[in-house]
């Protein structure tokens, strides 16, 4: 009974008022879904907490008041949220002790989440001993805060490299790539705005095509879970 159904399906042709009634919705759907995606693409400014230029001069400050020591800027960097962001508004990990591996675009560091909801996200990362690889074409725009070593970058056409030290912002705009590189020892504060779950498979996949570091693929997605669910719990997009 059940194969004779299924064989009356595949050869007959179905006429065109039901093949109206079966993609109309469909199409309806989507062209929802697009419409949606477009009007929160347009209103995503709303969602964001963070101050750029405020972000700019914690970390300028944050060198100046510990230079030559990297746990210290980041005790300042946490400090100075904690006091300057209520609870309420946006939630941050003051645990500066949970670093995890990061692999991405062939470079490798560590990094430790401040901040991560669906529309932003603040981590130091970095390596002590350099790295180099691409960026990855992100759905964010990324603020990249040098607070120790340098890190250099090119784009194709460019000749020349670009060269950002303790104190300078590598802005790199969403849609957009480049080669760069760590060079030896380099920390940096990370500001990303736009849409964070987007980057997340450019953040992971190296894990399941060259590391298979599962633990670290379990961390981050623990760490990086839990402070979007607890952003979302008060309303913090
Ligand atoms: C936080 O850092 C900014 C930039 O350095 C500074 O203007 C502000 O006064 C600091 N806030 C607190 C509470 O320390």
């Amino acid at each position: 009974m059940a194969t004779g159904k299924k064989t009356n399906t595949r050869t007959k042709v179905e006429p065109p008022q039901n093949l109206l009634n079966k993609w109309a919705p469909r199409v309806v759907i989507l062209l929802l879904v697009v419409a949606i995606c477009g009007f929160l693409d347009v209103i995503r400014e709303r969602f964001y907490v963070f101050d750029r230029e405020h972000l700019h001069q914690l970390a300028k400050a944050a060198i100046a008041a510990s230079p030559d020591d990297t746990a210290g800027m980041i005790q300042h960097i946490v400090t100075n949220l904690t006091q300057t962001y209520p609870s309420n508004q946006i939630k941050l990990n003051v645990d500066s002790s949970e670093w995890v591996f990061s692999n991405a675009g062939g470079a490798m560091g560590a990094m430790y989440i401040i901040h991560a909801s669906i529309t932003e996200y603040l981590i130091i990362f970095g390596t002590p001993l350099g790295t180099e690889g691409h960026t990855g074409l992100h759905t964010a725009d990324d603020y990249f805060h040098i607070l120790v070593g340098e890190q250099w970058a090119f784009s194709p056409g460019a000749l020349e490299m670009e060269r950002y030290t303790p104190g300078m912002v590598h802005f790199l705009p969403r849609g957009t790539a480049k080669q760069y590189k760590m060079h030896e020892g380099c920390f940096a504060l990370e500001y990303a705005r736009g849409w964070i779950p987007l980057m997340l498979p450019f953040g992971l996949l190296d894990i399941f095509t060259s590391t298979l570091d599962f633990p670290s693929l379990y961390h981050t997605f623990r760490a990086t879970g839990r402070e979007i669910i607890r952003n979302l719990l008060i309303a913090k997009i």
